[in-house]
């Protein structure tokens, strides 16, 4: 009742946290909708999403001042008589301080803002943080657990880089997949890396870190084209196999004399290594040999209780693990596609090698390169005529892009316009959903063999076992 004065009264208290909405969104929503149901009859997890918010928070609508949109009103109208649901449309960001303000864009972003007194000279963490999420209802938990969302997030950053000083496992956010890290220099943190993933001792761990001078205490030779890279794609999803100095510990590198570096482009990440002052080993916070985590929850579902801190920076933007490339040999390797792709790589360092089939031996160094490797419990199927699949209910379908076949199982689709980054920041998210199912099989299309989809069909065919 108090939030409802408030808002007839457009009187609002500095204290008080208010979600800002683009119109653009609610616009977005309508689209997406029913065409065929009543009028604004808007997506109903996003009702559901704008319900549970106005139970705690204040709504109100970032107008798009250059545009003339008379059915946005009507809209708004309509919200508040058939959901209930007030949006003001008075307020203006402006008005309300930095740190009691959500603006939530479209396509399942949040921008977050520092308050004047929040900011650490040196930060990764810029003024205004966005962080996205695969569905409204991520985004509202996220939204309920951090009521503060930017000292809330400063504060879960400052427990997690503790945990890490003193040996701890912290599970975090990096723009591929969620991370289970440890101090990399502290041998007895990353065996419990290794003991919660169930992870064998022979597969070894990337290194993660913030800056230039904390890789070069890691490495002991850093050829040219190693250094090109890292100049164009750090930070970023390129993980670069050197030789090791001994600084890294050997159950780091499973006894081998390279060890594997990154340096993440998440924010979040970044300030959790420079916090803490320690070069981070994490590999994906997921049990060994099963599908990776692109949210917290998904660290949660199979990791919950083996960490000491979560940070929950919302899903993973890029959504596949970085490309890993070693410079051991006479000609750069890719051990592993991922987040940047072979072409990328080429046009800045020239021909590398990139046969992804594994010899025993370099199964046994880069058990990435297994066949078998980020599957669900429920076997997955690579198809070339998902329409097969038609009449099964108890086959869950993984499509790529939109598709006229009606299928009678569960279906969820990687990118409705066909979009390969988009069908990689979905693909785990999917595939755990489907898995948690409980239907008989998965069965999916591979995608165009080119850029990321390259690395997408990589982790399709492993989770296949049909490498
Ligand atoms: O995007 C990523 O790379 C994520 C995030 C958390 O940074 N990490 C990740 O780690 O995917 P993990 O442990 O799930 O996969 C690391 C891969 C494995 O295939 C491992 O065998 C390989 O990197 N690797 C690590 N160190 C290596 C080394 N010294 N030589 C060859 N391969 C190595
Ligand atoms: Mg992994």
């Amino acid at each position: 009742m108090e939030l409802q004065n408030n808002l007839c009264e457009n009187k609002v208290n500095a204290a008080q946290t208010i979600i800002f909405l683009e119109e653009k969104i609610l616009i977005d929503e309508f689209h997406r909708s029913d065409l065929h149901a009543k009028p604004w009859s808007l997506a109903n997890d996003f009702v559901s999403a704008l319900r549970e918010l106005q139970n705690h928070f204040l709504l109100a609508i970032v107008k798009d001042s250059g545009k003339e949109t008379p059915s946005i009103d009507e809209l708004l109208d309509s919200l508040s008589r058939e959901f209930g649901i007030i949006i003001s449309t008075s307020l203006k960001e402006d008005d309300i301080p930095a740190e009691c303000r959500y603006h939530l864009h479209p396509g399942l972003k949040l921008s977050i803002f520092a308050g004047e007194s929040a900011q650490d000279p040196g930060s990764f963490l810029p003024k205004n943080l966005t962080l996205c999420f695969h569905n409204h209802t991520d985004m509202v938990s996220w939204i309920l657990s951090h009521p503060h969302p930017y000292r809330n997030l400063i504060d879960s950053l400052l427990s997690g880089a503790q945990v890490i000083k003193k040996g701890g496992l912290v599970a975090f956010p990096t723009e591929t997949v969620y991370g289970l890290g440890a101090d990399a220099t502290n041998p007895g943190a990353v065996e419990d890396i290794f003991k919660a993933k169930k992870r064998p001792f022979y597969d070894p761990l990337i290194v993660h870190v913030s800056d230039r001078e904390q890789m070069l205490q890691l490495v002991t030779s850093l050829p040219a084209k190693a250094e090109e890279l890292i100049a164009r794609f750090w930070p970023g999803p390129l993980t670069i196999v050197l030789p090791k100095s001994p600084l890294v510990p050997a159950i780091v590198t499973a006894g081998s004399p390279s060890v594997a570096v990154r340096m993440p482009s998440n924010p979040i990440a970044l300030e959790l290594i420079r916090l803490s002052g320690k070069p981070i080993a994490a590999p994906s916070a997921n049990r060994f040999g099963c599908t990776s985590p692109t949210t917290a929850k998904h660290v949660h579902d199979q990791l919950g209780g083996t960490y000491d801190v979560m940070i929950d920076g919302g899903a993973c933007i890029v959504g596949i693990e970085s490309t890993v490339i070693s410079f051991l040999g006479e000609t750069p390797r890719i051990l592993r596609p991922g987040g940047i792709d072979q072409q990328a790589i080429e046009s800045c360092i020239g021909k590398v090698i990139s046969e992804q089939k594994a010899s025993p031996e370099e199964s046994s160094t880069s058990p990435g390169m297994l066949p078998s490797h980020y599957a669900t419990a429920t076997p997955l199927r690579i198809v070339d005529n998902l329409s097969d699949y038609a009449s099964r209910s108890d086959v869950g379908v993984l499509l790529f892009g939109k598709c006229d076949q009606v299928f009678m199982g569960p279906v969820e689709y990687l990118s409705l316009s066909s979009d390969t980054a988009e069908a990689a920041k979905r693909l785990y998210q999917a595939m755990r959903k489907l898995d948690s199912l409980s239907l008989s099989l998965l069965v999916v299309e591979l995608l165009p063999e080119s850029g990321i989809g390259i690395a997408v069909n990589n982790r399709l065919r492993k989770a296949a076992n049909n490498a």
